[in-house]
Order: structure tokens, then C-alpha cells, then sequence
């Protein structure tokens, strides 16, 4: 899924909980910009109808709802997703789960991503939470799990990149939150990332949210991050 073109490897996260608020932002970011990502916040603030707008308008979107389910719920949740224009779409690494999503997303051009971890949780959370396993040898099991579902990419933190890079190989796209252009505020992000960096460690594509968004210029900041993949590849 290696994209040609810097400015296809940013998406912006358009968290925010109004319509209204997200469709301004992404009128100010123009053609800076061609990928949106909407999560939960918007969603459920009535913000899943810009999914089908954006992709009328040419933009690709990315509808960031982290699904986990009984199969039967996902694969129909998945296949209702494909028919918004959407282009990725985030399902939990659970191997019952990817696989309904594969199911529902079959004959689409909807692409699964698999969130691993969460990247708020530890060792102690997991153990907590029954697990056996570290953070990092479960995200390793789940890579290679998304990749025998036939999940199309996963999402990672830049610390993560080179060695899922190295479990799954070229053809799992790696998506990478917790990014940060020099000398931002890194708010509640405590691993970031410079967009050189995350992509000099394999990221295929950039998640960024409010070092744009909080800009008093979106545009020009989507901008300078563009121009800062531009330069690592
Ligand atoms: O504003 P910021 O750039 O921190 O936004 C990052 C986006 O990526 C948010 O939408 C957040 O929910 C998402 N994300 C993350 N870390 C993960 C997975 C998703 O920050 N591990």
C-alpha cells in the first residue's frame, strides 16, 4: 500500500464533537490535506454522514471505531461501514474478530486495520486485564494473527514500526498515531514521534490530530508535515 504522493500519507483526526466544527476544518486544510480520520467522538456526535460527503468530495477516510463483537455483529457492522465510501476502518486484534471483519469487508474496497494494544495499556494493565502475556510479545502475536485474517494494516506507534515491519513484512500497511512535528505541544501523548522519524521506521501512513487541528492555520500545518514526510522519503 505505498503511496506515491507525501500528502496521501498524512490523515488528519478530525476529533472533535461537532459536524459543524469538523467540516469547517477541513474546508480551512483545502488541498493540503486528502485523508480524514473519524473516531468515536465525532461519530457518535452524528458525524458518520461526512464520511460518505468527504468521500463524494475525493477525500479517502479513514473511520477510526475500533470494532469488537460476536462475529455475526461485526461482519455486519463491517459490510455497513464498506457502503459509507469508506477506505480503513479499525477492528480490536482479536483473531474472531478480524476474521468476521474480513468477512463483512469481502468484495469491497474497504481496508481493515487491526489495533493491536492499546497503547495506554502496560505489563501491569495486561496482567490486570488476564493477559500472560507482555505488551510487546502480545502485539507481536496479534501482528502476525491480523496477518493470517488477511487484516490489510495495523496501527502502531512509531517505537513499534520497525519491528512489526520485520514480523510481517512489506505488505501490511502500518499506520502511526502519537505523531508530533518539532518542537509541538505533545498534550497526552506520552510515546510521539517526529513524521520523519515514524516514517524513516517504516509508518506507510501518519495519523495527526491537534498539532493540526489546534493550529490557528490548519492548512499551513498540514502543510509543514507534508513537507517533513516529503523529506524522509
Ligand atoms: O491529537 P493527536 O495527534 O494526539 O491524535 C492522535 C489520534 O490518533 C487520536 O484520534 C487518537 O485517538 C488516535 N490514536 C492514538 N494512539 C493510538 C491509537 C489511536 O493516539 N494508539
Amino acid at each position: 500500500m505505498q503511496e506515491r504522493d507525501p500528502r496521501d500519507r498524512l490523515i488528519v483526526a478530525l476529533d472533535v464533537s461537532d459536524v459543524g466544527e469538523a467540516e469547517r476544518i477541513v474546508a480551512q486544510i483545502g488541498d493540503a490535506a486528502r485523508f480524514y480520520k473519524i473516531g468515536m467522538e465525532l461519530a457518535y456526535g452524528g458525524g458518520l454522514g461526512l464520511a460518505p460527503k468527504l468521500a463524494a468530495s475525493g477525500k479517502r477516510v479513514f473511520i477510526d471505531l475500533k470494532l469488537h463483537d460476536i462475529p455475526n455483529t461485526v461482519e455486519r457492522a463491517t459490510a455497513q461501514i464498506a457502503r459509507l465510501g469508506a477506505t480503513f476502518l479499525t477492528v480490536h486484534a482479536y483473531p474472531q474478530t478480524m476474521r468476521a471483519a474480513v468477512a463483512g469487508a469481502k468484495g469491497t474496497s474497504l481496508k481493515l486495520l487491526a489495533v493491536s494494544v492499546l497503547t495506554s495499556s502496560d505489563d501491569a494493565d495486561l496482567a490486570e486485564a488476564g493477559y500472560a502475556l507482555s505488551v510487546s510479545a502480545l502485539v507481536e502475536r496479534r501482528a502476525r494473527q491480523a496477518q493470517a485474517a488477511g487484516i490489510d494494516g495495523l496501527v502502531c506507534s512509531a517505537a513499534e514500526a520497525k519491528r512489526l515491519r520485520a514480523a510481517v513484512g512489506p505488505a501490511l500497511a502500518l499506520v502511526t498515531p502519537g505523531i508530533r512535528p518539532a518542537g509541538a505541544d505533545v498534550g497526552d501523548q506520552k510515546r510521539v514521534a517526529m513524521p520523519a522519524s515514524a516514517i524513516a521506521e517504516g509508518a506507510d501512513y501518519l495519523v495527526v490530530g491537534r498539532p493540526i487541528t489546534g493550529d490557528p492555520d490548519p492548512r499551513a500545518a498540514a502543510e509543514r508535515i507534508v513537507a517533513e514526510i516529503a523529506a524522509a522519503i
